[in-house]
């Protein structure tokens, strides 16, 4: 998709692409928030931009340098795509991980309102602490998405709080003059019935109870003779990585997931002396036949998107590395069918179990791949 600019044409595209047309790399909020960034004259590093998921705002704005914080795989993608396709400088220094300590003195923050509420206080919560005294939030959203706990919780960290009229169905929330900083602990426990302490960080999926479509794959998974090699595919806080563990304490255990905050939860849940962790949006970097066993509850929403494609393609990679031997089980929402791709990819899908919302499907002989 093209956009222009300050007289200048950029091409601002998804990653992954999407054969979708409706989901697009921007809306009417990251525009909106460009307008009000448009005639700031600030130094260098001194913007921190938020949630700003394919780049749009950092390509556009490269010539301000703003810091911006990623906290997907998928996001570094996105914005080493399209920073390279429209000739602004890729600069890794100018990233920041949600976890790190963020510079101090930060004069504006632009923030594209998270769906998760607890996410966005995490994320106000560290905004706040690297702003300068007098600096300035704008939080931007689609007003359908508004709900009024965008308002409390901003109060909780500034004094002054106004929103802007709506302006192509998107509003901005302004905050200013910052408050104290609460005293807050992040991370989220959950113990579950057998005894695993779950830890998650804000935004991490099922981070107040286990997800009733993981405890259906747990309650009846099927682990083949002789495993060795298992991955946790999507693997969120590690429920699924932990429990298998408990039956199987020599495994090789892998974890993968997008979200950073998901990945280092599942550092703080799974301590198993064989776990390897893989942040990443993708399996291209797992050799071929390697797994005995893949487990997964895939993602199939992001924000507000609903979005198959991801999953499908986290499939093809579980066909890919699944051993001749090995078990690749799913869960999903029985509404998907996702039984008409998975028989595309491997010779025998079985559905083991399932209720009025959910199918476990158990899929072996991965189909090799032209
Ligand atoms: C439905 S949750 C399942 C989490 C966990 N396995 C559980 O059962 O609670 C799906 C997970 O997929 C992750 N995810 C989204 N896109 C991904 C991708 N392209 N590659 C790997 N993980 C992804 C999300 O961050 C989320 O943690």
């Amino acid at each position: 998709m093209i956009v222009e600019y300050k007289k200048k044409r950029f091409r601002i595209k998804r990653y992954p692409e999407t054969g979708n047309r409706s989901l697009r790399a921007w809306n009417a909020a990251d525009e909106f928030l460009l307008d009000i960034v448009a005639d700031e004259n600030l130094a260098p590093r001194k913007m921190l931009i938020v949630n700003d998921r394919f780049g749009f705002l950092s390509t556009l704005l490269h010539d301000k340098e703003p810091l911006s914080v990623l906290s997907y795989h998928s996001q570094e993608q996105a914005h080493i795509l399209n920073q390279t396709e429209n000739k602004a400088p890729v600069d890794e220094s100018l990233w920041l991980n949600p976890l790190d300590r963020w510079p101090e003195n930060i004069e504006m923050g632009l923030i594209k309102i998270p769906k998760s509420m607890d996410l966005f206080r995490f994320y106000l919560h560290k905004i706040s602490q690297s702003l300068a005294a007098d600096g300035v939030v704008y939080a931007a959203f689609m007003t359908r998405f508004f709900t009024p706990q965008m308002v409390t919780i901003a109060k909780e960290y500034f004094e002054y709080v106004e929103q802007t009229k709506a302006w192509k169905k998107s509003r901005v929330m302004a905050m200013s003059k910052k408050k104290a900083l609460p005293q807050r602990d992040f991370v989220h426990q959950v113990k579950t019935e057998n005894g695993i302490v779950l830890h998650n960080y804000p935004g991490v999926f099922a981070s107040r109870t286990v997800d009733t479509a993981s405890r259906l794959l747990l309650d009846h998974l099927q682990i083949p003779e002789n495993t060795q090699r298992v991955l946790d595919l999507a693997s969120g806080n590690g429920v699924m990585a932990a429990t298998i563990l408990k039956r199987l304490p020599e495994a090789e255990m892998n974890l993968l997931d997008d979200f950073s905050l998901a990945m280092e939860s599942s550092k703080l849940t799974v301590d198993g002396k064989n776990c390897r962790f893989h942040y990443n949006d993708n399996m291209d970097g797992f050799a071929p036949d390697y797994f005995d066993l893949i487990v997964s509850n895939p993602p199939f929403h992001f924000e507000y998107e609903t979005n198959i494609e991801i999953s499908l393609n986290l499939f093809k990679g579980a066909s890919r590395c699944l051993k001749a031997t090995g078990l690749f089980q799913v869960v999903a929402n029985r509404h998907l069918n996702y039984k008409t791709h998975l028989v595309k990819l491997f010779s025998d899908v079985t559905v083991v179990a399932g209720d009025d919302k959910f199918v476990v499907y158990v899929c072996r002989q991965p189909i090799p791949m032209g």
